[in-house]
């Protein structure tokens, strides 16, 4: 196993009716920023609950967060702040507003051209607002660790940024608050929560039995409760499953001295910039294709993966990577979200685009062993076509 260090500060408040627990975990004398997305905050009632349990503080709203949140409008919360005097941001939403919290926390208190957190991947980032989240959409992991992803619309670029100043205080997880989402939001969270693992666990072994077993623990999970989210959609228990799933998928625990992979999301980004992709359909349009291509490096893992995961043993090496790398397309197909892109419209001529992005972006060497270049991310597009 590799050496680490293991810090995760966020603490989780889990359950239905948790959201009252904010008098608790927001400071009394606190003068709240409550950032939400479009609308779903407001017409679910999930903002009204987040307002009554904030009791006496004063709050201000900032709304209109958008899925892949932008800078463009993410730098107007730092306006609003400073104009304001705020000293505590609520995430009330998906990834994208908590992400969007976590840049505007980092934001309003750099000195310079914020910005240049994401050109820097977060390395220049001494200081963060303090903030808490409320999650209404499990996907990204978000509410439990120190990244975040942010569009920057006029450049046409999403570039992430990772800092332990931007660790949520809290997060209020109750998953009844996921009922309301749409079956294609519950899709995406289910395949987003399931790359999130296979980029910390398809990769080499190290000897991290641990780390595996949590990892196959939660793909198997996943693969059972996934399609039960969509034919099940007012089970609690599902829910509740799920939320913690993609919680765990993300906040570092098995991730921990293991390889990483992530050339998924990566070039995932990319796509999600350049075609407003949504980002889990962007991570099922290139894992297939890109554990074909990089089968060799990873044979050892995609082996075991296909045993403990799938039960798949029969066959040669090859025979069984080329089984479960199908049944991972058809558990993506299965929960409602296409694997190719031509099913998105994309043809050869946006692989040159896609392709050019990364280089613009320094995506040249991605992967556990930095060995997928430009010209492997294009083989990977094309073997996904
Ligand atoms: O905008 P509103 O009206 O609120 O609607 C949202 C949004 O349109 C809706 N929604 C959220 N909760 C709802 C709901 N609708 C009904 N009921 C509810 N309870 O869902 C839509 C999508 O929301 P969004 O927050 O964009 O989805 P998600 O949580 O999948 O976040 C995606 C973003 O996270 C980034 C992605 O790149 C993308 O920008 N990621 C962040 C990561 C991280 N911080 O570690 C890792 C991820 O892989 C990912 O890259």
């Amino acid at each position: 196993m590799q050496s680490f260090d293991f810090y995760n500060p966020t603490h989780i408040s889990f359950g239905e009716g948790k959201i009252a627990e904010l008098d608790k975990l927001v400071p009394q004398d606190a003068k709240v920023l409550v950032l939400f997305g479009g609308n779903s905050a407001r017409s679910t009632g999930t903002l009204d609950e987040v307002k009554t349990a904030l009791k006496q503080r004063e709050v201000v709203e900032f709304g209109g967060i958008e899925a892949n949140p932008t800078y463009e409008t993410l730098m107007q919360a730092v306006d609003v702040i400073k104009q304001q005097n705020i000293d505590f941001l609520l995430a009330v939403g998906g990834g994208s507003v908590i992400d969007g919290t976590k840049f505007v926390a980092a934001a309003a208190l750099f000195e310079g051209e914020p910005w240049d957190i994401l050109l820097n991947w977060g390395a220049n980032v001494t200081q963060a607002m303090p903030f808490g989240s409320v999650l209404t959409l499990p996907a990204t992991g978000s509410e439990m660790n120190s990244g975040s992803v942010i569009t920057r619309k006029e450049l046409k670029a999403k570039l992430a940024f990772m800092s332990d100043h931007v660790f949520p205080r809290f997060s209020v997880l109750d998953p009844s608050k996921t009922f309301t989402l749409p079956e294609r939001q519950v899709a995406n969270g289910v395949v987003d929560a399931f790359v999130h693992i296979t980029e910390q666990y398809l990769t080499f072994p190290v000897n991290a039995p641990v780390q595996d077993r949590f990892a196959e623990g939660l793909l198997q999970t996943l693969v059972e409760l996934g399609p039960k989210a969509l034919s099940e959609p007012q089970d609690y228990d599902v829910r509740a499953n799920l939320m913690w799933v993609a919680t765990m998928a993300l906040n570092g625990l098995i991730g921990k001295g293991v390889p990483h992979d992530w050339a998924t999301h990566m070039i995932g980004h990319e796509i999600t910039a350049l075609y407003d992709v949504d980002h889990a359909r962007t991570l099922a349009m290139i894992l297939p294709g890109l554990l074909d291509v990089r089968r060799q490096g990873k044979q050892e893992k995609l082996l075991q993966y296909a045993s403990r995961v799938w039960g798949i043993t029969q066959g040669s090496d090859d025979e069984i990577i080329d089984q479960v790398i199908e049944k991972t397309r058809q558990f993506f197909e299965q929960m409602g979200i296409q694997t190719r892109l031509s099913d998105y419209g994309l043809d050869n001529s946006s692989i040159d685009t896609i392709v050019a992005q990364l280089e613009a972006h320094g995506m040249t060497a991605l992967g556990e062993k930095q060995d997928v270049d430009l010209a492997m991310s294009r083989k990977i597009l094309e073997r996904n076509l």
